[in-house]
Formats: C-alpha cells, structure tokens, sequence
C-alpha cells in the first residue's frame, strides 16, 4: 500500500531521531512491500527562523492533507525568551488543535531487562503496563481567557481550565473501548475536590462508566495518582485524564520504563490524520551527539502503523525487534549504554530484516 507521511522534525534531537525512524519504516516498507512517501516540513524554532512563524498556514495544510505526521520535538533556550512574540510550543499545540487530535495515547510498559535502569525498586516495576489517554485539545492549554494584563498596578496573569461535556464524553469512550482489549480497568484522574472542571469531568465519566459495566471505573485525584504511579504502578490499566494532569503524569510515568526516551505516543481525533511523537522533548543539551535515544520514535512510527494505516503486523515487527534489541542487552547513554543513536538503530533494523 502507498501511504504519504509529513515529517516534522523539529529543534533540538528531533532531526536526529526522526531520520532513524524513517530508516526503519524504510525498511519495514522493503519488506513488507509498502511505499511510504515522505515530505518533509519544518515546525517549532526552526520554522521561526526561516519563516518567522512556528507553524505556518502551508504546513498545516500539507500536514491535513497527508495520511500521517511523524514529529520529532520542538523548542530550546535559543527561542526561551518570555517576551518573543512566537514561541516553537505554540506550534505544537496549535498543530495538535489544527489536526483535531484530541486523544493522545502513551503507553507505559516495563521491559524486564531495563528494571535495574529504573531508579524504582524492582519488585514494584513487575506487571506494569500502562495505556495513560491525555486529553490533548482542551483543558487548561486551551482555555479562554489566557493573557497577561496590569491590574491596579500589578502584573497580572490568567489561564483557564475549561472542559465541555462533550469533550470529556469522546475521550472517556475512547478509553473505555481501549480498555476493552486490555484487562478492562479505567482509572479516570481528576481533582473533583477542588475544580469545578473536575467535577463535570467525574459526572461524565461516572455515566460513561454505568453505560459500560463490563469496565471498573475508579475515579483518582492527580495528587494521589502521582504517588500511586510511584508506590502501585502496576496497579493502573487505562489511566484518562486532563490535558495538563496527563503530560506531568506522563513524565512521571516514564521513570518507570527507565528513561524518557523509550517512550512514543500516538494523537488521534474522530477520523483523519493521526500525529506520532515521542514523548521526550529536543534535549538541547545532548542534541548534535548522535547519542539520543531513537526508540521512542521508531516506536511512535510503530503507532502510526497500526492506527493509521491499520498495518499491525508490521507495527508489531517493528515493536518485536526493539524488544529484542533490549533484550539483547543494546544501550544509548540514556540507558547506561555507550551506543550511538545510528547504532542503536542498525540494531533494530537488522533484526527486523532477520525475522
Ligand atoms: C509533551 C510536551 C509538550 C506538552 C510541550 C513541548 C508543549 O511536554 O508533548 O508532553 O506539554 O504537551
Ligand atoms: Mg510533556
């Protein structure tokens, strides 16, 4: 099959690991017969600096009009100034609001030889698989008012936490027919004792629950949900929540597969274009070493196989063959490893090629 793939590959490492997926769907593309055509854009900081806007009207445009977009990370202390008009974030949310990818999907699993890599005791790290739904449009990135203004004579600044029902509705579905092929728990994560937003958010999900009763509901605070997600990780199935609840709990969540590198997601809306992207950031420290960690990515490209182009066997060749290149004992630095990003890489690929 013939399928049109934009990458955006960013600032910072995110050329670096975006390059190595593309060689790895290059491959699964060999051998499985599949032509994937890539076109490539810049958005973040380097779209500022060329075009003076992190995401400009063309590349949204290429991007809907594609089948797919593979993002590496954006931003860096070249565009850290509070005062610039644009900032390479703003290009990423407006690029997840302009592709309606409101559910954005980060699995959270352990692999058994990268315990010792998790500062977490072992024994807590066993049976942890987790399928955590951040809700991606909305919330209090989105809200309105957000501004800045002088207020009798002090500098005052808003943002908003705002959630209609029907955005809370579509992304609680998703996660209970998520957890229906999974071991059929949703553990919705709010802060109902203190925001109103919360309390619509359990209202719908408690519906939602009782229309399901296949599926356990448990209703967490984020407060408590952080420390459960360090003392009882295993215990979580499917995890929804809040925009914001759910990229700090994300970043959380990350320390127990042993480094944020190792984690990809997958932005999905009601049909359409999907967004894949590493969970990490552009690391600015590290960027230019040819030392990141690409598994993130070429995991992300593995998403993007079986959600968007519904090729599961080949998201799962993709996904065996990092298994095993752990397993085999492969490391970057961020793993404790000496490998080269490319190197790391080429491991992957040749054991994709061998089976
Ligand atoms: C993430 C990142 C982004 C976010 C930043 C770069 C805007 O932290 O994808 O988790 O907060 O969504
Ligand atoms: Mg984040």
């Amino acid at each position: 099959m013939n399928f049109k793939i934009t990458l955006l590959p960013g600032d910072g490492i995110g050329p670096e690991v975006v390059g190595e997926a593309v060689r790895v769907l290059e491959t699964v593309a060999a051998k499985y017969k599949h032509t994937f055509n890539f076109q490539e854009r810049l958005m973040g900081g380097c779209s500022i600096d060329k075009y003076g806007s992190s995401l400009t009207d063309e590349t949204l445009a290429d991007c809907k009009a594609s089948d797919s977009v593979l993002l590496g990370a954006v931003g860096g202390p070249k565009w850290d100034d509070p005062k610039a008009k644009d900032r390479p974030e703003r290009g990423l949310l407006a690029l997840r609001k302009g592709l309606g990818v409101f559910a954005n999907l980060r699995p959270v699993k352990v692999h058994p030889s990268l315990v010792d890599v998790s500062p977490l005791k072992p024994e807590k790290l066993k049976g942890v698989d987790i399928l955590v739904i951040r809700e991606l449009t909305g919330g209090l990135y989105f809200g309105q008012p957000k501004m800045r203004e002088i207020k009798d004579g002090h500098e005052r600044a808003v943002d908003t936490l705002e959630y209609y029902d029907h955005e809370i509705r579509r992304i609680v579905n998703l996660a209970f027919e998520l957890a229906k092929g999974r071991r059929k728990k949703v553990t919705s994560v709010d802060k109902a004792n203190v925001l109103e937003s919360s309390r619509l958010w359990r209202q719908v999900a408690t519906q939602i629950g009782n229309e399901n009763p296949d599926v356990e509901l448990e209703h967490t605070l984020v407060d408590t949900a952080s420390m459960k997600l360090i003392t009882a990780p295993a215990s979580f199935d499917v995890v929804v929540t809040e925009n914001m609840f759910g990229d700090i709990l994300t970043d959380e969540a990350s320390v127990l597969a042993g480094s944020m590198g190792m984690l990809p997601s997958a932005s999905l809306g009601e049909a359409g274009v999907g967004l894949f992207e590493p969970i990490h950031g552009s690391a600015p420290d590290i960027a230019g070493t040819g030392i990141a960690n690409p598994i993130g990515t070429i995991l992300s490209s593995a998403m993007m196989l079986r959600h968007s182009f519904k090729l599961e066997s080949e998201a799962c060749a993709i996904e065996d063959a990092v298994y095993r290149t752990i397993t085999d004992g492969a490391r970057t630095a961020d793993l404790g490893g000496k490998l080269t990003t490319r190197q790391m890489t080429d491991e992957i690929i040749k054991r994709i090629e061998e089976n």
